[in-house]
């Protein structure tokens, strides 16, 4: 649900799956900062950000990042897809501040935009707010992997991954492992993996939550299914559960 605005060709909007539309500028709705780092990405900006390890500022994330990012992204392996979003993640750490889009209401207690990127960045920022308690399901992402970003309030993600190897197109019951369960407050990230930890659902705390998720799309386009969880976990770790698909 998080995947669609992978696809989104610049200054046209789509519509998520959740329904809501989600633009992506052009890139000369970016700041002159971001222009600037973008043409010359290993200028005094991005050496003194790199040198100083010091906060970012959301332009000066683009400047450091964005070069890097598509250095990185061309292996989409299980260990590159690691080394690509770990390396993001580390850029992500060190923006405290993200201003908030132009977001639009799902409907269902949270509410999506975009920040803008620079033209022939390979990942897309998705803005999203959540209300208090409200929750985005567990579902598996099968062409974009995730960095998200803590920036306002808390929420718990838990992310999952099947025992048996994938099948999407599976009616029968299968086993998932709960591998990550996290707190996620601002200047935290959970990443998702294609191949590890690769489902993710959200539940925001009694403040709610605001965070983006850093999306990059590596792998063909397929609709994806929600994950259901049926009872208690079977084993004594708590962390096994029998689930199936379900299709909208
Ligand atoms: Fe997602």
């Amino acid at each position: 649900m998080l995947e669609p605005t992978h696809d989104l060709p610049l200054n046209e909007s789509c519509a998520t799956a959740l329904g809501v539309r989600v633009e992506r500028r052009c890139f000369f709705a970016v700041s002159a900062a971001a222009i600037a780092a973008a043409v010359a990405p290993v200028g005094a900006l991005a050496r003194r950000t790199r040198e100083s390890r010091a906060p970012l500022t959301y332009d000066e994330f683009l400047a450091e990042a964005v070069p890097m990012a598509k250095k990185l992204v061309g292996d989409a392996t299980l260990f590159g897809q690691d080394q690509y979003l770990l390396t993001l993640a580390a850029f992500a750490l060190r923006v405290p501040k993200i201003a908030k889009p132009e977001l639009r209401p799902t409907g269902k207690g949270t509410a999506i935009g975009g920040n803008d990127t620079p033209d022939g960045c390979p990942f897309t920022v998705l803005h999203w707010t959540m209300d208090p308690g409200t929750k985005i399901g567990i579902h598996p992402h099968i062409y974009g992997n995730v960095v998200t970003l803590g920036l306002e309030g808390e929420a718990l993600i838990q992310n999952f991954e099947t025992v048996e190897p994938r099948d999407y197109e599976s009616k029968k019951s299968f086993k998932v492992r709960r591998t990550v369960e996290q707190l996620l407050l601002p200047g935290h990230v959970n990443v998702v993996n294609l191949d590890r930890n690769y489902m993710h659902g959200f539940t925001a705390g009694p403040a709610g939550v605001r965070f983006v998720d850093i999306t990059t799309r590596i792998r063909e386009k397929r609709p994806t299914p929600n994950l259901e969880l049926a009872g208690k976990p079977l084993d004594p770790l708590g962390t096994l559960f029998e689930a199936t698909w379900v299709h909208t």
